[in-house]
């Protein structure tokens, strides 16, 4: 059992501009994404970051289930009111996973790597994954970044059909998960810097340079279809650019996209 996350503790002195200012602790919760939306009713909860010990309904993308056994990994959701709209939805998701990795980073001796759209990798294994929400208010909109890392644990194989890995898996010595969370805060608060102001070269730079899928041949299913082909590049704004078997260039977006298979698909020269 790591140490009880306490919500002063992440607040003080955190170089934020907009993130974690004000953060909320739970022991239980039905998801931290819930809360976050209960919390937009309210004014001036921009940045404002809610985390738990347990989630009895946390969710991932697409409908699975996020699981998380109580006290053991970070399960964080940050708010976004962004009343002029300027904040792109595949940009933050991006950026949250990239900010992910930079703390592990930073707070471990690990490299994490990224794999489009939104999951953290360590060994190949899925380590982090993020959940963006939006709604629409009037001209502007309101997003709830969702992020779940594996610190001390994680959930089988069996149990959620993928192979997923934990922090405590590759380092003895494990960093507080205070320390992490503070660091994921002030890394995003960065990249959300950068994204208002249109700023998504230092963004798009530093995702690829931790994406091993350029230039690999994958498979994708979005809204319906299956793409092949190879990735050209995997832009912010656009989402992933596909170079398909049939001579086409495909833009997918990120939303509802899934990954079906990048093993061994450059066996044969192809
Ligand atoms: C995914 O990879 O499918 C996204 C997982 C996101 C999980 C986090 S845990 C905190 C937040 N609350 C939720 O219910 N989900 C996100």
């Amino acid at each position: 059992m790591q140490s009880k996350l306490i919500a002063a503790e992440i607040e003080d002195g955190l170089k934020t501009r907009r993130l974690g200012r004000s953060v909320l602790c739970f022991d239980e919760v039905s998801s931290t994404n819930d809360i976050a939306w209960d919390s937009a009713k309210q004014d001036n909860t921009d940045g404002l970051t809610i985390l738990a010990e347990s989630q009895l309904a946390g969710r991932g993308r697409q409908g699975r289930q996020w699981i998380s056994p109580p006290g053991s990994n970070i399960l964080a959701s940050v708010l976004l009111v962004d009343p002029a709209g300027k904040l792109n939805q595949e940009a933050v998701t991006i950026a949250a996973g990239l900010a992910i990795a930079e703390a592990v980073e930073e707070t471990t001796s690990l490299h994490a790597e990224l794999k489009w759209p939104n999951d953290v990798l360590l060994y190949n294994k899925k380590l982090a994954g993020v959940l963006l929400e939006r709604q629409v208010r009037g001209a502007g909109q309101v997003l709830v970044v969702g992020m779940g890392l594996n610190v001390a644990s994680c959930p089988k194989a069996e149990e959620i059909g993928y192979e997923a890995t934990s922090l405590a898996e590759h380092q003895a010595a494990l960093p507080s998960r205070k320390d992490i969370v503070r660091s994921i805060l002030q890394k995003l608060d960065l990249w959300l810097i950068d994204l208002e102001d249109d700023k998504l070269t230092g963004l798009h730079e530093a995702w690829l340079s931790r994406c091993g899928m350029l230039h690999q041949r994958v498979m994708i299913t979005s809204a319906g279809k299956e793409y092949s082909g190879r990735v050209l590049d995997i832009d912010p704004l656009c989402g992933l650019l596909l170079a398909d078997d049939f001579g086409s260039r495909v833009h997918i977006p990120a939303a509802g996209a899934t990954i079906v298979d990048t093993t061994n698909m450059d066996k044969n020269g192809k």
